[in-house]
Formats: C-alpha cells, structure tokens, sequence
C-alpha cells in the first residue's frame, strides 16, 4: 500500500475477511488516493495475519478492527451469509461500509443494513463494481447517446460447469444464498440496471441438475457437497422502460456459444462485454451496418479495478454526491433475484416491490486513481 502520495482527507479502510479475492482488493487500494488501508481481520486470525503482513497493514480482531478511530470505512469481503452480520456491525460502530456482493442472502438484512446507514448518517455500497469500469461505461454512453435507438429487448448468459474445479471452498455457493443466480447474477443485473433502469417484473424456471459436487482443487480436494440451491435459473426480467430480457445463469452447462450481455434496439444492437469484467471489447451492429463494429473504449479503468465502488464512495462523502455502488443498487439487484428464484418456486410472475434510478454515469476519459 503506498501512502506517500495519499491524500491526507482519504479514508482509513479495513478489510474484514481476508479469502480468495481480498489480494485482488488489497492490491488495487493503493490507486486510489481517497483510500488508506489501515487493518485486515478474519475470523481465522492467520489469514489476517498474512494479508496484513504482504501489504504493510495491521492484523487485528473483527471488534478491534471496529473499535480503531482511524477506520472510516469496512470492506466487507466475508461469504455471502455473513454480508448482512458485518455490515451492521460496521455500521453500528459507526463506519462506512461496502460490502462484496450480494448485499445480503434475504430482503429483510439488506434493508436492515440500509436503515442502519440511513439512521447514523452513514454509507453504504454493494458490489459489483465492474459496472464502473471502461466496457460498461463505455456501452452506456453509446446507447444514452442513442447509438442503437431505443432498448427494446435484451439477453444475458452465465453458463458454467460450477466453481467448484477452481474455488478451493465452494460449498457457500451450493447452499441457500448461492447458487449461481446469488453468486454471479449480481454483475449481469446490476450491469442492466446501469444501461436498462430499474426491473419492474419477473418471471423464471429453475432446478439443481446435479444433487452432488466435488471438490477439485486445494486441502478440501475430493470433499463431497450436498446441492441445496437451483443451479440453473431461467428468468424474464421486464424492465420499467418496457425492455424485456432473457437472463440464465447456470453451474450446470459444460459447454455453450451464448455471448455474455447483448441490448438490442430500435436502430441497432450492442454487445456488452463480459460484466465480470471492467474493460472490452465492445461491438456495435447498426441497422445499416454489414457486420458488427469493435468500438473504441470511451472510459477509464479497463483493467482489473475491484475497489473502485468503495473509491467512489469515498469521493462521494468527501464531495457530498452519492456514491454509484450503493446499497439501493444492491438492495434493488437483490430484490429481483430473489423474486427470481421465488417466481420459479411458485409459477407466478412476481412484481418487484423495490426501485432505483440508474447510477450518474461516470465522466469519459478518465485517468488510473481519478474518480470525478
Ligand atoms: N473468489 C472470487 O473470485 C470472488 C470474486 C468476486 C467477489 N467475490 C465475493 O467476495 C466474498 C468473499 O469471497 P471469497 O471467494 O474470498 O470467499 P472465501 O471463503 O475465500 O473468503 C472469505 C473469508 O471471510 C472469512 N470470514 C468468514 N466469516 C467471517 C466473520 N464472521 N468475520 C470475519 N471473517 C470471516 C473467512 O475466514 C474467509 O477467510 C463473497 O461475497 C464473494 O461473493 C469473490
């Protein structure tokens, strides 16, 4: 973490859960001037230990960590069920919190969190923030320029075979509060949400493919997991605007040729990259054009560039706007996909009770570190 160039209003952070993607974090915070990373926990005190030690931090306790003045704001990087847990002890302690995605695994946390934010004045973001980044950025101010017309329909696709070859702890992902839709759902929704507006009704199929999982990788290598989850979710999303989208996120497919997001409009369509992602390629495909076109990428952060919600949410209180990854978004995503799962548990096609306004775009042709 270099702290010379830091500013001195930036704001102290604390990383709580130090797993599989908290390097990706710590090794981006020190990008961003507004950030200053101060301490790591775990509930397992050695990985904290050794995250603290590779970026020149503090190992302390979760309550230590939350006890410490100088820490502003909590990124909360813990399993999906523990999201909820932590954001209110954040929040309680009085810090700013943004937490990976999901918000939290059932509507009631997820509100809990938003009303603690709301009563003690404070903040609080949502991953994912790939919806910041050059590809996404780029595709929104194509289509809000009005490079394919007015959006009509839309298709999203996440198929995979499971994480479970590659993650070295996947039974989260496989138990109520996974499952693919939880899990990855989160970047195809909210990268909609961004382009689209907000989700007015769903409606959507669902099954477990396979009762069993193994273990392919890492000390757990070969430990069997009970599937409790759908892991193949087929849903209609019907946007406020009128659009209509086709979103199947799924664990259960091998092999498929579906691209990621594509918008299709009234002069044209485009093609969204993969919302896993922050950069391209971006392709467009006018009615009068013979094939589609590669577009040059209009925005800043086209690499790796997790930490970029919480460095907005720092510019935002230190600017006093709102920040773009914020729980709203994060409330309103996890609305949908649980309405998702209940539409197909039930075989009604659910209206969804929560709304938000699309995210201010970010300003084109921004350089590494520059927010506003
Ligand atoms: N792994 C990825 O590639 C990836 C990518 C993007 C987002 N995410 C999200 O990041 C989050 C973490 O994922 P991960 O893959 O790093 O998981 P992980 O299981 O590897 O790490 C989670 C860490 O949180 C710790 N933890 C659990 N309960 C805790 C508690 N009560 N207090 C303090 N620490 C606690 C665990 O000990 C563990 O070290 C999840 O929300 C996931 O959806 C993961």
């Amino acid at each position: 973490m270099a702290a010379a160039d830091q500013s001195p209003a930036a704001l102290g952070v604390g990383i709580i859960g130090c797993g599989n993607i908290s390097p990706t974090y710590l090794s981006h915070l020190s990008r961003f001037k507004m950030l200053r990373g101060v301490a790591t926990a775990d509930i397992i005190h050695s990985r904290a230990e050794a995250s603290a030690a590779m970026y020149g931090l503090q190992a302390l306790s979760v309550d230590a960590l939350l006890a410490r003045p100088d820490i502003d704001l909590v990124i909360n990087l813990t399993p999906p069920l523990v999201h909820a847990e932590i954001c209110h002890r954040a929040l309680a302690a009085g810090k700013h919190v943004h937490t990976e995605k999901p918000l939290a695994t059932d509507r009631a946390d997820g509100l809990k969190t938003l009303a603690l934010a709301a009563e003690r004045g404070l903040r609080v973001g949502a991953a994912p923030d790939t919806f910041l980044g050059a590809g996404s950025q780029t595709c929104r101010a194509l289509i809000d320029n009005g490079a394919i017309g007015q959006p009509l329909a839309a298709t999203a696709f996440m198929l995979s075979r499971g994480p479970e070859p590659w993650h070295p702890d996947p039974e989260f992902l496989y138990k109520p509060g996974g499952g693919p839709l939880l899990d990855i759902g989160p970047y195809y929704i909210t990268t909609f949400v961004n382009l689209l507006g907000p989700v007015a009704r769903v409606s959507a199929g669902a099954r477990a493919s396979f009762p069993e999982r193994v273990v392919g990788s890492g000390p757990k290598q070969g430990q069997r997991i009970v599937v409790e989850t759908p892991t193949h979710i087929s849903g209609t999303l019907e946007f406020e605007s009128g659009v209509i989208a086709t979103l199947i996120t799924s664990f259960d497919v091998s092999s498929h040729r579906l691209p990621p997001i594509e918008i299709y409009g009234s002069e044209g369509s485009i093609a969204v990259p993969d919302p896993n992602t922050f950069g391209g390629p971006v392709l467009l495909h006018g009615r009068a054009d013979d094939d589609w076109r590669s577009m040059p990428l209009t925005h800043g952060y086209d690499d790796n560039s997790r930490g970029l919600g919480a460095a907005d949410m720092a510019v935002g209180i230190q600017n006093g706007r709102p920040h773009r990854a914020s729980g709203a978004l994060g409330a309103h995503v996890l609305d949908v996909m649980l309405s998702l799962l209940e539409s197909a548990a039930s075989g009604q096609r659910l209206t969804i009770a929560s709304r938000v306004d699309r995210p201010a775009a970010m300003a084109p042709g921004l350089k590494d570190g520059e927010i506003d």
